[in-house]
């Protein structure tokens, strides 16, 4: 069944968990959309497992486009959410609007989201305003990444977690459909979660909110940069993946691969005139 903003306000009311991954082509988009997860973030986390970068600062509008419009091709059913890279929103509410527009249009997003609190309300009005659904990011907010000084917990002090649950009920207010938690204390996200009527999605934010979100690549132990805390491993893909390049090298090297069976054959009579 085709996943909807909808979908996610249904859950809240019944206390169904919702589930979200990320993706960032249309092959991992199709195999994460049939196994039926709720929502397929395009997360601009692919500065850091796709592009290479240590941080998500250098994502473009153009990046996120061409990877969104790949994913939204390969989702029949979840959700398709593209993130706002840096920049996009934060210089002026004009400047999000177009772009979150630039990311339906373009991207074939079902939703967009952007990090930021009560400073970014008057964006995720508008952006709603314009019909387009937005999901908050709070706490650990990797394009503030230099303002926060490091990938760290957030909203341990009384002050920061206080500001948290005023973020979170401010992007509420503004038209928020449903706001990711990034490490911040379990505690804190309950209290944000039962405080909210809108669903918590959270990643490093205890089981107690509404929804979870992972990287597939952390997952799916394909990226072995750095692995936080919060992650948990379902599969060893990367070890899988590494063992079939290597198989593939020796069957080369040794002349098995490819065999016969791969091979397209061509008739005798136009073979004996080639000689
Ligand atoms: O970019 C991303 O993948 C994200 C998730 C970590 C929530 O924002």
């Amino acid at each position: 069944m085709k996943n909807t903003v909808l979908t996610f306000k249904e859950a809240k009311k019944k206390g169904e968990k919702l589930t979200m991954l990320t993706a960032y082509d249309y092959s991992t988009a199709k195999l994460i959309d049939e196994a039926g997860v709720n929502s397929i973030l395009v997360g601009d986390s692919l500065g850091n497992v796709i592009l290479g970068y240590e941080d998500t600062i250098s994502v473009t509008m153009e990046d996120m486009i061409h990877h969104g419009a790949a994913v939204a091709r390969g989702a029949k059913d979840a959700l398709v959410v593209i993130d706002m890279p840096f920049m996009s929103y934060q210089t002026s509410v004009y400047d999000a609007v177009v772009n979150a527009g630039r990311l339906m249009k373009e991207g074939r997003a079902g939703a967009v989201k952007l990090e930021g609190g009560a400073e970014v309300c008057p964006q995720i009005a508008a952006i709603t305003a314009a019909g387009i659904p937005v999901c908050a990011h709070l706490g650990l907010t990797p394009q503030s990444i230099n303002a926060l000084g490091g990938f760290k917990v957030q909203g341990k002090s009384e002050e920061a977690a206080k500001k948290l649950i005023a973020d979170a009920k401010a992007v509420q207010e503004a038209g928020a459909y449903a706001v990711v938690l990034e490490c911040v204390p379990a505690k804190l996200a309950e209290i944000v979660t039962k405080e909210l009527d809108i669903p918590t999605i959270g990643i490093g934010a205890g089981n107690v909110c509404d929804g979870q979100v992972l990287v597939y690549q952390d997952l799916l132990g394909m990226f072995s940069d750095f692995t936080p805390k919060f992650v948990k491993r379902f599969a060893n893909v990367g070890e899988v993946m590494k063992e079939a390049f290597r198989n593939y090298c020796k069957e080369v090297q040794e002349g098995t691969f490819p065999g016969k069976e791969h091979e397209f054959k061509i008739a005798d009579d136009v073979l004996e005139k080639l000689y």
